[in-house]
């Protein structure tokens, strides 16, 4: 399998946002059964989200869900909290987004979105108003270089301003790139649709966990207030249930005054 791996791996566009955009690009269907890997196509783990969400974020701001996809995410969110802002890199996604919104009849006062790198400087300014916003956050950290997980986090850092709270969740397998794929169903035999497209058109994921949280997030400049494992549902893309739920982390955390 390693072969295939690395060839199929050698084919992702080496600018990550471009990259990015040409994924989301080629995307016809989304859901379970769909094309996208992350996408379980059920509320369940959002779900399982929602009591610390309403735990710890402050329900008179906005809620901006970075890196939204598609925006299965950010529509739960708008079930939520009055006032949801998506942004993601790709314009494609961004579209997918507010089209998937429409048929599924989301309230558009409660949400809209944006096209932005939440890595570039100034990519905070504008999306809140001055009392700042909450963060939501799901499988982004993970896909980025250190560096610019450093630099979104600082933007994340502006955007919340002294109310705003982040919520992440990421993926945190523990493992080489041959058993991650394997744990998602990949065998000598075949690679399932949607794994093989992330592993043709994008980069090469990492694992985001406590480690990787003190680092960009660290105590002296940022308050946990909670974190733990969860699991990250991905699309079912074999009759064993397990292999569809990756390992992850969560963390709940806002910045120091
Ligand atoms: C694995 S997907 C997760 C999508 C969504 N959060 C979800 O859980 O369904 C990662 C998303 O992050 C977006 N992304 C990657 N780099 C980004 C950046 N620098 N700024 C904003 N979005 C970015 C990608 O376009 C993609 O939609």
């Amino acid at each position: 399998m390693i072969p295939k791996l690395v060839r199929l791996s050698r084919s992702a566009h080496k600018d990550r946002p471009v990259a990015w955009d040409r994924y989301w690009a080629g995307i016809n269907v989304t859901g379970a059964g769909g094309e996208v890997l992350w996408d379980s196509g059920t509320d369940n783990e959002f779900l399982g989200y929602k009591d610390v969400l309403v735990r710890h974020l402050d329900p008179e701001l906005p809620v901006v869900d970075v890196g939204c996809g598609h925006g299965s995410f950010t529509r739960a969110l708008a079930g939520v909290f009055p006032g949801v802002i998506g942004v993601d890199v790709s314009a494609h996604a961004v579209n997918r987004a507010r089209a998937e919104s429409v048929l599924a009849g989301t309230k558009a006062g409660r949400l809209r979105y944006e096209v932005r790198d939440m890595t570039a400087p100034g990519a905070a300014t504008g999306l809140a108003g001055e009392r700042g916003a909450n963060i939501f956050i799901r499988g982004v950290l993970h896909v980025l270089s250190s560096g610019d997980q450093l630099a979104l986090v600082e933007n994340l850092r502006l955007l919340a301003g002294r109310r705003g709270t982040v919520f992440l969740a990421e993926t945190n397998f523990q493992g080489n790139p041959v058993d991650y794929v394997s744990h998602l169903g990949a065998t000598a035999k075949g690679i399932p649709a949607p794994l093989e497209r992330a592993i043709r058109e994008l980069p090469m994921p990492g694992h985001f966990g406590p480690a990787e949280r003190s680092r960009v997030l660290p105590d002296e400049t940022w308050e946990l207030l909670e974190d733990g494992a969860v699991a990250i549902q991905t699309n079912p893309m074999t009759d064993v249930a397990a292999q569809s739920l990756i390992p992850g982390y969560y963390a709940v955390a806002r910045p120091r005054s």
